[in-house]
């Protein structure tokens, strides 16, 4: 008689994407990648959290949701960690968690081309305003000072060269009448929640292929990159 036992095989897509986020402040974005790890919605696992400050509310975070964090606290008794010391300890804690992907998620250390060429694996970031404009700091304030009509969020890739990389995906708003910096901060904010968890399922599905920090492809049935996701309110 044959044996008629059905096996399963899970093939390299069931599964999760194994993510690293680095972290510097309230960790919203992060809280928002736990909820739709936990949900089932995102097919991911945080396997890691690094912060560069002991104060960050992410931290608190990832301890609410089991994650492992390692605190790398850029001060420690008003001593400053230099950047290649807190580069060294990063990349044996990313070494030992080995992720698929690096999220930069409110990170704030400006990290340097060894550290990113070496990363054993692609690095995100995400950042304020619609890239290539405005990179660097200040964003909101600065796009209400030059009186911009739209403004959002983008997620590149992370190279030497400070916000440079790929652009990935946006999400972009209206800036209306009265707008302050407080406000649009509060605006973007609400587009991030909703961009970079659906750019991290079009990677983990495997729709966005990120091949080195250079070059992505993707399915060429959609557009070209950036993808954007047009929030006209
Ligand atoms: C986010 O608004 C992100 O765009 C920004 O920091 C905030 C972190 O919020 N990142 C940068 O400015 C990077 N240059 P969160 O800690 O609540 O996720």
């Amino acid at each position: 008689m044959l044996n008629d036992t059905i096996q399963i095989v899970p093939d390299d897509s069931s599964k999760p994407l194994r993510i690293v986020v680095l972290v510097s402040g309230s960790g919203s974005n992060l809280q928002v990648l736990i909820d739709t790890m936990q949900s089932g919605a995102l097919p991911i696992e945080i396997v890691g959290v690094i912060s560069n400050r002991a104060d960050a509310y992410a931290i608190t975070r990832a301890k609410d949701a089991n994650i492992p964090v390692a605190v790398l606290s850029h001060i420690t008794n008003g001593k400053r960690m230099g950047i290649k010391t807190f580069e060294r300890h990063a990349s044996t804690q990313l070494a030992a968690w080995q992720p698929d992907l690096i999220v930069l998620a409110g990170f704030m250390r400006v990290l340097s081309s060894d550290f990113i060429n070496n990363a054993p694996a692609p690095m995100i970031n995400l950042h304020p305003s619609l890239l290539p404009a405005y990179k660097g700091l200040n964003t909101h304030q600065r796009v209400i000072q030059a009186g911009e009509h739209h403004h959002g969020c983008s997620i590149h890739l992370v190279t030497a060269e400070l916000d440079a990389g790929t652009v990935l995906t946006q999400a972009m708003l209206k800036v209306v009448p009265n707008e302050t910096a407080d406000s649009l901060k509060t605006r973007v904010q609400k587009l991030e929640h909703q961009l970079l968890p659906w750019t991290i399922l079009l990677l983990a599905k495997g729709i966005l292929v990120i091949e080195n920090t250079l070059s992505t492809k993707y399915h060429n049935s959609l557009p070209t990159l950036p993808l954007t996701l047009f929030i006209d309110k």
